[in-house]
């Protein structure tokens, strides 16, 4: 086990997330749905994790994987933001503490994205997107406190570095 909640809370919150069906399924998203609840539901519980903080960007913790799903506590430093991007996997996230503005964007070409629509996301938001999408997004902790965000992804940390699939530049907005 190599996340950073306890073996025994890894070991249930990965068997909620098995499904034979895959992680593009209803089946799974209504468990990562569930998951993401209760977690988001008991800040204590990730507030006193030894998680790791990096000043003005955002640090990602290994919560919990396997070959199919990694969960992950983001710590959002005041100011921080991720690139403009997409998914290859699907992608679901609850806040924690602190609030996250999350940009959608619509691309113009394979590069370049325009802003279309701009929501706060407060503690106990949870979400999920899927690959299909069209789920171009940003996410970023505008401060001035921090904030904390669980996500959970169709992905294998020990196969890829991230859950994005592309990056795109800003135009207009
Ligand atoms: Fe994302």
């Amino acid at each position: 086990m190599q996340g950073i909640l306890s073996a025994e809370r890894q070991g249930a919150v990965l068997h909620s997330l098995r499904s034979g069906q895959g992680t593009l399924s209803g089946d799974y998203l209504a468990a990562a749905r569930a998951v993401l609840r209760e977690l988001v539901a008991r800040p204590q519980l990730i507030q006193r994790l030894p998680l790791e903080r990096k000043p003005g960007v955002y640090a990602r913790n290994l919560l919990a994987g396997d070959e199919g799903v990694s969960v992950w506590a983001m710590v959002w430093g005041a100011g921080s933001a991720t690139s403009i991007h997409d998914h290859h996997c699907s992608c679901c996230f609850g806040v924690v503490s602190g609030t996250i503005t999350e940009t959608w964007y619509r691309a113009i070409d394979a590069t370049r994205a325009v802003p279309t629509a701009e929501q706060q996301r407060e503690p106990g938001y949870v979400a999920c997107m899927l690959p299909s999408g069209p789920n171009i997004h940003r996410m970023r902790n505008v401060g001035p406190g921090e904030a904390i965000s669980i996500h959970i992804y169709g992905f294998d940390h020990e196969l890829h570095a991230s859950s994005i699939e592309t990056e795109y530049v800003a135009v207009g907005g």
